[in-house]
């Protein structure tokens, strides 16, 4: 399968923090992306490098063949990138369904949107999106009276409002109940058809599920790529973990 995202030797500091430590990812087309690693290690800083919300301090970053990396966050998402920040970010005085909408036209800007949709399926694209994280029959409620799980989903539910090709997720299911967990897993399976996944994920159980491939970092450095099972019995990760257990 093609690699849709390559990383290249990237570097981010922060002062004297070297936050990203000449970091190499390839995340092939199609796939489930595992990204794991201690607090600190680099994670949500890597998704940030990628969606252009941190500038690198070196190093590249290639989407789908052409290099990206000074590429705006906003023509990121234009080319079908998409973002959910590891911290809730729902407007909570707003309805779930302009959320939606807001996520939507922030992509395309609305006026385009509905002369290129017209209002009844701009609608549809606002409700397809909300069905597919269970919370049609919430439109009209504000966001703000949604559970903790609810706005979780309903922020899925923006990033995948555009139909992006590649979606970084950091830590969705943070605050979940372990049933709200499994739920949020069955939910992104049927994106596998038209969208790639790089998300951090803490449970393992969750990853074991999911992912095709995980990368563990550790102090802004890869430790290891490989299937989950590779992963397990690799002996530079093990040497880490148990090491600082
Ligand atoms: N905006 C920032 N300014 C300064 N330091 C930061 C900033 N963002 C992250 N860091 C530091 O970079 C390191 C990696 O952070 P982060 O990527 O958030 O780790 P993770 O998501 O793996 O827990 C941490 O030491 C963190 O304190
Ligand atoms: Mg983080």
């Amino acid at each position: 399968m093609a690699t849709l995202l390559q990383v290249r030797e990237l570097r981010k500091t922060f002062g004297s923090l070297q936050a990203l430590d000449g970091v190499d990812l390839d995340v092939r087309a199609g796939s489930f992306h595992g990204l794991i690693g201690p607090n600190g290690s680099g994670k949500s800083t890597l998704l940030k490098a990628i969606a252009g919300a941190h500038l690198p301090t070196s190093g590249t970053v290639s989407f789908d063949g052409r290099d990206i990396t000074r590429m705006t966050p906003y023509d990121r998402a234009r080319i079908g990138m998409s973002l959910k920040f590891q911290i809730t970010a729902v407007l909570r005085e707003l309805s779930v369904y302009d959320n939606v909408l807001l996520a939507l036209q922030a992509n395309q800007g609305i006026w385009s949107l509905v002369r290129s949709l017209g209002r009844r399926a701009l609608q549809d694209e606002v409700m397809g999106a909300l069905e597919r994280f269970r919370l049609a029959d919430r439109a009209d409620e504000l966001a703000g009276s949604l559970s903790h799980g609810e706005q979780q989903w309903l922020e899925i539910s923006m990033a995948l409002a555009p139909r992006p090709k590649l979606l970084l997720l950091d830590e969705p299911t943070g605050g979940m109940s372990p049933e709200e967990r499994r739920v949020t897993g069955e939910l992104l399976q049927p994106i596998r058809c038209d969208c790639t996944l790089v998300i951090v994920e803490h449970d393992l159980d969750f990853i074991r599920d999911f992912c095709d491939v995980l990368t563990v970092l550790d102090q802004g450095r890869i430790l290891d790529t490989g299937t989950v099972d590779q992963i397990q019995r690799s002996p530079r990760v093990q040497q880490v973990y148990t090491t600082r257990a």
